[in-house]
């Protein structure tokens, strides 16, 4: 376009234009800047990376579990460690752990489920009816719940309403029990309804299963029915006084 100005009218207007700060030169036709291509540099994917939030880390509780477990060296810091695991909901239920009672060292370990309301209380394994059944099946063969017998459960909290422990449940607080077997000596194990199979022996079917020993963790293990059930079903009590028979039999000369 023709501007009328002179050769050195131009430059000195341009140069003018230039010192207060212009960077470019503006077209005759109008530009739609919102419709060019995005020439803004991206950050690099390393740089991405770095500026993106962190992603929460997915934390695996049988492999926390199994570390914690793993480095107990005795009963007591079992507790403790047990005390300090926090990925199971049960935890959040229960007003306490509850961890064992009887003799640690004794030639018998009894593993049930999990811990009832009054278990829960009181923070013993096997306090309340069903408890009290288990204490008359041991006195019927000469065994006392407090020297002669090691106690302790599957899961050491109440789950809400008693009900059935989830199989993840059982899963990421098997390596507790594992340790706890180990580190309580007994020379046999007795695991007594479903869950107890389910968490020691891999297997379910305890009416097929009792009075039958296999073996886990190392140890000859009878699955017995559980007083719970026994409390419901009275007329199992005899194939449940076989069992205790066997077990007397097994242990020889005394517990
Ligand atoms: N039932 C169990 O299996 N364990 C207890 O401690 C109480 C009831």
């Amino acid at each position: 376009m023709e501007s009328g100005l002179d050769y050195y009218s131009a430059r000195a207007l341009l140069e003018w234009q230039i010192e207060m700060g212009a960077t470019e030169a503006i077209g005759d036709a109008p530009v739609d800047r919102y419709a060019l291509p995005d020439t803004t540099p991206k950050p690099k994917k390393a740089e991405a990376a770095s500026v993106a939030p962190a992603k929460p880390k997915q934390v695996d509780p049988v492999a926390v579990a199994q570390a914690a477990a793993q480095g107990a060296g005795s009963l007591d810091q079992l507790r403790i460690v047990m005390e300090a695991f926090d990925h199971c909901e049960l935890k959040r239920g229960a007003r306490q752990l509850v961890f064992a009672d009887g003799t640690p060292g004794a030639k018998v370990m009894i593993i049930g489920e999990a811990p009832g309301r009054d278990e829960d209380r009181e923070g013993k394994p096997f306090v309340g009816r069903a408890g009290q059944l288990l204490d008359r099946m041991l006195a019927a063969i000469d065994l006392d719940r407090r020297e002669n017998v090691y106690i302790t459960n599957v899961l050491p909290w109440r789950p809400p309403q008693n009900r059935d422990p989830k199989p993840e449940e059982i899963g990421m607080m098997k390596p507790f029990l594992e340790r706890h077997v180990a580190l309580a000596k007994p020379e046999v194990l007795v695991v007594m309804g479903n869950i107890s199979c389910q968490a020691v022996l891999g297997k379910r079917g305890i009416t097929r299963l009792r009075g039958n020993w296999d073996q886990a963790m190392d140890l000859p293990v009878i699955p017995m029915f559980h007083p719970a059930f026994l409390l419901r079903q009275p007329q199992m009590k005899r194939q449940a006084w076989a069992d205790l028979l066997d077990l007397k039999a097994r242990l020889g000369g005394g517990a």
